[in-house]
């Protein structure tokens, strides 16, 4: 059995460069990871099934840890199988990319047990197909990601805040990330470094409550990850 955990992440600048034609947004951000994180358990399974437990409320083909295991396996041709129990401590819809830091430790662990030999790059490619924040999230260093967020480059020496004065507040919302980015607006643009922070305000008013709060308490560089809700503040 292998223990690994899959560390959140919060975009520090996301930039919406525009509508794209296939639907998606083109986007210009830095993630840098967190502390909070799921802790994954992962058991070889010689009869090559794919299981996945532990999260509530998402058909197992639905999970992203159990597509990223199974997109491996046809990608690799791989006979084995794993069984994957995840113990959820990322708040799910809150743009601190739960789903797919499971998703990318899933792939770069099962890289590993199942001596696929991929790189890095060979993963975050794979990634794409699944989620658009999976790619950038197969490396711990900080990422500047392009593209609808599958165009990644590690940026290891990003001057990253101090972790130690990070403080996280996800409001009680799952904020949806198909509605906010369809209730972005261009105009949204520049309002802060988070393009999608006015849209998610309008449809989710706590997060907007939510920056009041820290902002009010003295907190510094108050801004909202991903597509909400969580918002991530440095006390002063
Ligand atoms: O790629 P992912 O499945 O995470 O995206 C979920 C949805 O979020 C997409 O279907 C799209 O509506 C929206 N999205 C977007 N532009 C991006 C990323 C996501 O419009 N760069």
């Amino acid at each position: 059995m292998i223990q690994i955990h899959a560390r959140a992440k919060v975009n520090l600048y996301l930039k919406v460069l525009g509508k794209r034609p296939d639907g998606y947004h083109a986007i210009d951000s830095v993630m840098m990871r967190v502390p909070l994180a799921d802790t994954i358990r992962i058991r070889p399974a010689p009869d090559g099934e794919i299981a996945v437990s532990g999260v509530q409320g998402v058909p197992e083909e639905s999970n992203l840890a159990y597509r990223a295991a199974m997109l491996l396996k046809k990608a690799s041709g791989s006979g084995e199988g794993a069984q994957i129990e995840i113990e959820k401590h990322i708040p799910m819809g809150s743009g601190m990319g739960g789903g797919s830091a499971d998703a990318a430790a899933v792939l770069n662990a099962l890289n590993r047990l199942w001596n696929c030999g991929m790189s890095r790059e060979d993963l975050s490619a794979l990634a794409a197909d699944i989620g658009s924040d999976i790619p950038g999230m197969i490396w711990d260093c900080p990422v500047h990601v392009e593209g609808r967020g599958e165009i990644v480059h590690p940026v290891p020496d990003w001057p990253v805040p101090d972790v130690s004065r990070l403080v996280l507040q996800t409001p009680p919302v799952f904020a949806s990330t198909p509605r906010v980015y369809s209730e972005f607006r261009m105009s949204d643009c520049g309002v802060c470094k988070n393009d999608l922070q006015p849209a998610a305000c309008r449809l989710y008013p706590q997060i907007a409550e939510t920056i009041a709060n820290l902002t009010n308490q003295g907190c510094q560089n108050v801004l909202m990850s991903g597509s909400g809700s969580t918002v991530f503040a440095f006390r002063p």
